[in-house]
């Protein structure tokens, strides 16, 4: 999985490079900066006393010593004054520079604290999305095991609407969990209302593209019904998703970046047609691949797996394909703040 949300202590990461956020001198200081140079022990202050400081932004390199990382990446981000001198371009760049020197030094691993969040009052949903863009961006390019390190029990700012928005859906799934049958077929049916609401508005808004002369002429090529495609046929897994891959007119590359599924899982899915992914790896390309609730579902009894109400994740994954919320990013930190397995790690799921 190249980006990876964990709740972990930086010092204790074992990847080649962990990224201190640093003040201009690089002669240490408090939080994450204090931590590391406390377990890296003094050589790291001695290496660090070369380097000559550091501007905001850039990024330097030094041994990790004491660390289990090989290397330390010291960055200096911006501290924050309301967000209009730059703060975000320069988070940005703390991100990118450092990226990029990891990659220079041939570093398969990197993790990241979240920088400027701490002394330097960056507003923690904010510098979420800088980091984000910047590791995305970067992924896109080249392959990389990225981490964002979450300190402890360190939550993660629920401010967004759609945390809000899940939050709600899982306390009425539970709820209904608890509810007589009568209640239960009505909810079933709105459900089922909702669904064919959001059809019947993709296929408007497809129509609506369309010019109002000669229909018959002009109607987009009828969508194959992939639910039933998939029901129907007796490929396996492995074949259903690369012909979804090839109908959806995505390459290879296109599906397993957008489902942040590494190169190397995705090669032994396309090489072994018997290959049987985890249910969280289906539900990722189910996302990249913007398939509908209903072919989700299809897809993800191809590799023998069924959403359930259960499960936290399941209800997650669900909201948010019937909510067309197809940005795994943006669903990984919702289901981070949950403590549950993210869409494409190999993590049991409950
Ligand atoms: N592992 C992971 N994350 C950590 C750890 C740790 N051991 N310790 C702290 N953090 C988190 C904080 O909770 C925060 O979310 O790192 C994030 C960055 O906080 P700071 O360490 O305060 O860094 P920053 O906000 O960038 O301020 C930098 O603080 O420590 C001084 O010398 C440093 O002057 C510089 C300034």
């Amino acid at each position: 999985m190249p980006f990876e949300i964990v709740r972990n202590d930086i010092t204790r990461m074992k990847v080649d490079a962990i990224v201190n956020a640093a003040n201009r001198s690089l002669l240490g200081g408090g939080g994450v900066d204090g931590a590391i140079h406390k377990a890296a022990g003094p050589d790291l202050l001695a290496e660090c006393r070369t380097l000559n400081g550091c501007e905001v932004g850039e990024a330097k390199l030094t041994l990790g010593y004491r660390l289990p990382a090989r290397y330390v990446i010291h960055t200096v981000g911006p501290v924050w004054h309301g967000g209009h001198s730059g703060e975000r371009e320069k988070l940005s760049a703390c991100y990118r520079n450092s990226l990029e020197l990891a990659w220079e030094k041939g570093c398969e691993s990197i993790a990241f604290p979240l920088i400027s969040t701490g002394a330097y009052a960056y507003p923690k949903e904010e510098a979420m999305t800088v980091a984000e863009a910047a590791i995305r961006a970067f992924l896109d390019r080249h392959d990389m095991t990225v981490y964002l390190v979450i300190f402890g029990r360190e939550a993660l700012s629920l401010g967004k609407k759609l945390f809000r928005d899940v939050q709600e859906y899982i306390d009425d799934v539970y709820e209904k969990t608890h509810l007589g049958p009568k209640e239960l077929s009505r909810r079933a049916a709105w459900l089922q209302e909702e669904e064919k609401a959001l059809e019947v508005d993709k296929n408007l808004m497809a129509g609506a593209a369309e010019p109002l002369f000669d229909a018959e002429m002009a109607a987009p090529p009828r969508m194959p019904d992939w639910e039933t495609l998939l029901r129907e046929t007796d490929e396996g897994f492995s074949e259903a998703l690369l012909r979804l891959i090839d109908e959806k007119g995505m390459s290879d590359v296109e599906c397993y970046k957008r489902a942040n599924v590494d190169r190397k899982l995705f090669s032994k899915i396309r090489s072994n047609r018997d290959y049987k992914p985890s249910k969280s790896t289906v539900c990722a390309f189910a996302v990249a691949l913007g398939l509908t609730l209903p072919e989700a579902r299809a897809l993800l009894e191809k590799a023998g797996y069924a959403l359930s109400h259960s499960s936290k994740f399941d209800i997650i994954v669900e909201y948010c394909l019937a909510h067309r919320v197809l940005d795994v990013y943006e669903i990984n930190e919702v289901l981070f703040a949950h403590d549950v397995p993210l869409l494409g790690s190999c993590g049991k799921l409950a």
